[in-house]
């Protein structure tokens, strides 16, 4: 009897090392979906993340120097909705299934919310709107993670 039941919880073991083995190979697959652009469209769209990316730096930068008016300018500017025209959103909308032009206008429209809450922070100080920077950064950053975790072009 307890034979038997060292098989069967050896079994199991086994059975659970190997479910755990399948899941993490799984993980590391690519299930990100292609979007497939012209050459040159590629360019221009890699050239504008690495120009996000910078902005975001800049912005932190800016707001770590206690700089607000510069940061949330950059913000506007850069990764706004200010900042659609000026990198050729209408050209790309084209190529881009629906849900990632609306990741995408999420994105411009959570770096000009942060713009007011930034503002907003500026004119009334303390923990409470601290927090709601924060919060409005990170409304940025999980636009930029939920595109790339979904789309890549490559
Ligand atoms: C609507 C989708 C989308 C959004 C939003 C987005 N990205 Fe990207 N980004 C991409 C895709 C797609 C690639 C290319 C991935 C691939 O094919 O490897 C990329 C690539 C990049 C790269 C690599 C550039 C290179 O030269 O290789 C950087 C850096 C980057 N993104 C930064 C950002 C940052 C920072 C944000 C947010 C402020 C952001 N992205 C928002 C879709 C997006």
């Amino acid at each position: 009897m307890r034979q038997t039941r060292t098989v069967i919880f050896g079994l199991l073991f086994a059975a659970t090392v190997l479910c755990l083995m399948i899941s993490t190979s799984e993980a590391s697959e690519d299930k990100r979906e292609l979007v497939k652009l012209p050459p040159m469209m590629q360019e221009h769209m890699l050239a504008n993340m690495r120009d996000h990316l910078a902005a975001l730096d800049e912005i932190l930068g800016e707001l770590s120097e206690g700089n607000i008016n510069k940061s949330v300018a950059i913000a506007e500017k850069r990764l706004g909705m200010s900042s659609l025209s000026h990198h050729g959103a209408d050209a790309f909308a084209a190529y881009m299934p629906e849900p990632m032009q609306a990741i995408g206008t999420q994105l411009h429209h959570a770096a000009s919310q942060f713009v007011l809450v930034a503002q907003d922070a500026e004119l009334n100080p303390g923990k409470t709107s601290q927090h709601a920077v924060y919060k409005a950064l990170k409304g940025i950053t999980e636009n930029c993670n939920a595109c790339h975790q979904a789309y890549r072009i490559r």
